[in-house]
């Protein structure tokens, strides 16, 4: 089959590779009908991520038909039209009963190396290194869906790929990234990153009732999108960001505070990016964590940090003294995709939200390897970009 596969930073190919066979009983083999790129997939194709291989398959944003089943999965028959959720769960260990599906205690299939790394494993996920279990991801024309009895989101047929594509991604993780933030009526969420889960945060955060929304990113037409979904633009090329955020709580800062960006944001006018470029290039510091500082300091004293943006190891000169100080709340994580996904299922066939509005490009899978470029470099007004087999 085509897949498109990691073959080092900035060298990803349409690849031949072999078709997937069901390994397990509990496996199910869906051939792909829709797959995204994430901003996830970006710190792969940056070289930010450890534990990467030559020609592993990328993509964990994706959905299809069933086209095998292993023998014990159930609930599971040739033909069904599923989302696949990045965060593979097997349904029944200690935290997927508790519904924290992202920190599941046995998908990984390398738990091992996770916790020497941070302590304890997490799940397993698709096309996202071998430090998260080397599964094979779904940019591809077929993918093994291991655990398919409770990693996957049954789709009804009135609804379109791209309405539902992104409830296995970027969806539930706007929505984590807002729910986590326990908003009330009174308060200003502050969103930093008006990429595609920036988007779906603001979408999320105007829905659950935020007195005030707001953006902040220095591309235009993101921007532009996140005024359309109801947030007020800050350009941080343009404009001092803490600044702008404390004219607009009228001193007081925001009482909540989401990052969407992750490690690798950019700032023009800070010495701390300097330095952050300078420690990363050297290895001295892994992540860049300019919008974790900037969150600390303008966020209301008592506010919530939430973070769906992805980190991956060392951050440096955090003023944890100003968060302690300041009482504040971080809540944050890979998204516990299955947790949302029944609720907003619902949301989009009752017409309150279609997460399709994201998408700029469309294209077939052959396309990819360009298309994670464009993407990268938010060329050519590119914000999602969904790719068919
Ligand atoms: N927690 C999860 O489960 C989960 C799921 C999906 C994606 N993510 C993460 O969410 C983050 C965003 O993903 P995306 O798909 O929207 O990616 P993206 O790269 O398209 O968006 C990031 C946006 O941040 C902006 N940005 C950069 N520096 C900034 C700064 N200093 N201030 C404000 N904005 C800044 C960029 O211009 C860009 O528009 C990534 O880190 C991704 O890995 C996490
Ligand atoms: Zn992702
Ligand atoms: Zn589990």
């Amino acid at each position: 089959m085509k897949a498109l596969c990691w073959h080092g930073k900035h060298d990803v190919r349409y690849d031949t590779v072999p078709d997937p066979i069901l390994e397990h009983p509990r496996d199910a083999i869906i051939k792909v009908t829709a797959c995204a790129i994430c901003g996830s997939d970006l710190h792969l194709f940056d070289g930010f991520m450890p534990e990467m291989k030559s020609g592993d398959v990328l993509g964990h944003e994706f959905m299809g038909e069933v086209v095998e089943v292993g023998a014990e999965t159930q609930n599971l028959k040739v033909g069904d039209r599923v989302v696949i959720p990045f965060t593979i769960t097997c349904g029944a260990c200690d935290q997927c009963l508790k519904g924290n599906f992202s920190v599941c205690e046995r998908t990984n299939r390398n738990a091992d190396k996770a916790a020497k790394m941070f302590g304890h494993t997490t799940a397993g996920l698709f096309g996202y290194s071998h430090l998260t279990g080397g599964y094979a991801g779904g940019q591809a024309e077929y993918v093994r869906v291991p655990y398919a009895d409770s990693t996957h989101i049954p789709v009804q047929d009135d609804l379109t790929d791209e309405q539902v594509l992104f409830l296995g991604d970027i969806f539930p993780t706007g929505w984590q990234a807002a729910v986590q933030c326990d908003i009330e009526p009174t308060d200003t969420v502050a969103i930093w990153g008006g990429g595609p889960v920036g988007q779906m945060a603001i979408r999320s955060a105007v829905l659950l009732g935020a007195k005030q929304v707001i953006c902040i990113d220095r591309v235009p037409e993101r921007l532009a999108m996140a005024r359309d979904g109801g947030a007020v633009p800050i350009n941080f090329d343009e404009d001092d960001v803490v600044e702008r955020l404390q004219e607009l709580t009228h001193g007081k800062g925001p009482e909540k505070c989401i990052d969407a960006v992750g490690m690798e944001s950019h700032a023009s006018r800070s010495m701390d990016s300097l330095y952050d470029r300078v420690k990363q290039a050297v290895g001295a510091e892994t992540d860049r964590p300019h919008v974790l500082r900037e969150m600390i300091y303008v966020c209301r004293p008592a506010g919530v940090l939430s973070v769906p943006g992805v980190y991956g190891g060392l951050i440096d000169k955090i003023p944890f003294g100003a968060a302690m100080n300041k009482g504040l709340t971080w809540r944050m994580g890979q998204t516990h995709v299955r947790r949302w996904t029944d609720e907003l299922l619902q949301m989009i066939a009752d017409k309150r939200i279609d997460p399709s509005f994201v998408i700029t490009h469309r294209a077939r899978l052959q396309a990819g390897p360009d298309l994670y470029k464009t993407f990268r470099d938010k060329a050519d007004g590119c914000i999602k970009v969904v790719l068919t087999p």
